[in-house]
């Protein structure tokens, strides 16, 4: 006897009618049309059922104290780095807990059960570092949360910046992170990508850096970093996170640069909801966009994945942990608008967003842990039209969430009374 099977699923391949039969928190066989005794069946009548959504990029220790302790007036990135800089002085180890472990609740509730977080490790006391190790330590049951050791202030640009990211990864922090484009001069910058590569080989680390995060066309940190990758063989366990100035760089140096990041096996993570509002802010008119070549890296082979950056803290006021609504702005930004290009922005918030975080289990096949989504919309393309609501969340076979389905009632003159509108009619 099976624990559960979905049936009358549609998949984010395009397979209808698939059931999804599930054993001890393994899916153990992906058929269409398969009946078999289950303590649960679900009928999924057509509609999507999605690998969980994951955000490759994102700050867990800033996130929902947007207002604390003013708004962000400029809505500038260095705005937004002053600000975070006069609220670490109030921050408590409880209230970071506390509304870290909030946003893991709207996170699951909207299906997105691994979330890979950067953390600042600048201040000496690393009180960011041990409220998130805490917040790990309790999502742990519902939620992946991965954590990078963040040098907001910059790993050379800090008095005892590297001693302190050394010992946030003492502490049992997973990910080498850096933000080379905010040391003081180019050169730091490659210095700085040069040793933290070398600290991540040393301790058999993934690596993570805020990557170019500018709109300066000659920040060069991703060459070094795709360098520093071949060099040190950690092909596989690199992510450029951003990359905003490849937005502004010359056609021609940029077509040396993707064919270099994908011999390194650099991956790529773009924040379109916050690259869109925090880039181009020094233009007048034409303003630039500021994401970076998406379609491009994707079309070189590059794993491109989105983040959701932030939410409501000093750099953004907005956001849900709604990953669809972050590949609805992808889509638009990247005008990948085709109907592979907005299957690849779907998969960009799923499955790559999984790859980039180094989980293999991932994805509704035989074998992986059954982890899906069950969306109110016909296909991934609607889902991401709609914003479609996340109707059930199972994790490893147990349901952790479900939303009652969204529909309207619409009362309107000279037509029946309570005609019902059902947004997963309009789908497709
Ligand atoms: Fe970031």
């Amino acid at each position: 006897m099976l624990d559960l099977l979905i049936t009358h699923a549609t998949l984010p391949d395009g397979r209808t009618g698939m059931s999804v039969a599930v054993q001890d928190g393994r899916i153990v066989e992906v058929a269409e049309g398969l009946q078999a005794p289950a303590h649960e069946t679900v009928d999924a009548a057509g509609l999507l059922l999605s690998p969980p959504f994951c955000d490759p990029h994102f700050h867990m220790d800033a996130t929902l104290s947007h207002g604390l302790p003013r708004v962000n007036q400029s809505g500038t990135l260095l705005e937004g780095i002053a600000l975070w800089g006069e609220l670490k002085p109030l921050l408590t180890e409880e209230a970071l807990v506390e509304r870290a472990l909030a946003y893991c609740d709207w996170a699951v509730a909207k299906g997105l059960l691994a979330i890979r977080s950067h953390v600042d490790t600048s201040d000496p006391s690393l009180l960011p570092v041990r409220a998130m190790l805490e917040v790990k330590r309790r999502v742990a049951p519902y939620l992946d949360l991965q954590l990078v050791a963040f040098p907001q202030d910059g790993v050379l640009r800090t008095p005892g910046g590297l001693d302190n990211l050394r010992r946030a990864l003492d502490l049992g922090v997973d990910v080498v992170g850096g933000i080379p484009h905010f040391e003081r001069t180019m050169a730091d910058g490659a210095a700085s990508v040069k040793l933290l590569c070398e600290l991540a080989a040393e301790r058999g680390l993934p690596v993570d850096m805020h990557c170019d995060e500018s709109d300066d066309p000659l920040s060069r940190h991703i060459e070094t970093l795709a360098f520093e990758t071949q060099r040190l063989g950690l092909q596989g366990r690199v992510n450029g996170s951003h990359l905003t100035s490849m937005h502004s760089m010359d056609n021609y140096y940029v077509s040396k640069l993707i064919p270099l990041i994908a011999e390194s096996g650099v991956s790529a993570v773009a924040n379109p909801l916050i690259n869109v509002t925090l880039q181009g802010r020094h233009d007048s008119y034409p303003k630039r966009r500021g994401m970076t070549r998406v379609p491009e890296l994707m079309a070189a082979g590059v794993t491109v994945a989105f983040g959701h950056d932030c939410v409501m803290d000093p750099w953004y006021s907005l956001g849900s942990g709604d990953m669809l609504e972050v590949a609805h702005m992808g889509l638009h930004v990247a005008q990948m608008t085709s109907q592979a290009g907005m299957r690849q922005c779907f998969d960009a918030v799923t499955v790559n967003a999984a790859r980039v975080m180094g989980l293999a289990d991932v994805g509704i096949e035989p074998g992986k842990a059954a982890s899906f989504v069950l969306l109110q919309a016909p296909d991934p393309v609607a889902a991401i039209r709609l914003r479609a609501t996340r109707l059930k969340v199972w994790r490893r076979g147990r349901l952790l969430a479900e939303t009652a389905p969204a529909q309207a009632r619409l009362r309107l003159p000279g037509r029946p009374d309570g005609t019902d509108f059902t947004l997963r009619r309009s789908a497709g």
